[in-house]
């Protein structure tokens, strides 16, 4: 099997804190990132594709067409957006980059035309990212 990776980028604000959480608490868990008008990331997104081996293309998987996908289906929704209020795919859950991995992989899976999904990293610093693999 061949493991084939396209990255993509959005910029995006988010707040994290939970309802049911006072002020208080919610600025012990999350820290800064519970301010009350939220902050921004330049988010990183890797989406890997697992396929058979290449056929007489050599591809498993045109990256434009991945690209394309990963585009309409998740960046250009969530770039330059307020992740905890402009998108509906969002709504109602903690906006982590856990979180975000795990939905944009329910949105993302069953759009691969060839291969199947593998990994889905959304990384919201250079170093802090979350990795989900269905
Ligand atoms: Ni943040």
């Amino acid at each position: 099997m061949v493991y084939l990776t396209r990255k993509e980028y959005f910029c995006a604000s988010h707040r994290l804190f939970n309802p049911k959480f006072s002020d208080e608490k919610n600025l012990q868990i999350y820290g800064k990132c519970a301010y009350a008008n939220g902050h921004g990331h330049n988010y990183e997104l890797e989406v890997t594709v697992v396929g058979e081996p290449v056929d007489e293309t050599g591809m498993i998987l045109d990256l434009k067409i991945l690209s394309d996908i990963i585009k309409k289906e998740i960046t250009d929704k969530v770039d330059h957006r307020h992740l905890n209020i402009d998108v509906d795919f969002l709504q109602g859950i903690i906006p982590t980059a856990e979180n975000i991995a795990i939905v944009f992989w329910n949105i993302l899976a069953p759009k691969i035309p060839v291969g199947k999904l593998y990994s889905l990293k959304v990384y919201e610093t250079p170093n802090n990212f979350a990795e989900y693999r269905g």
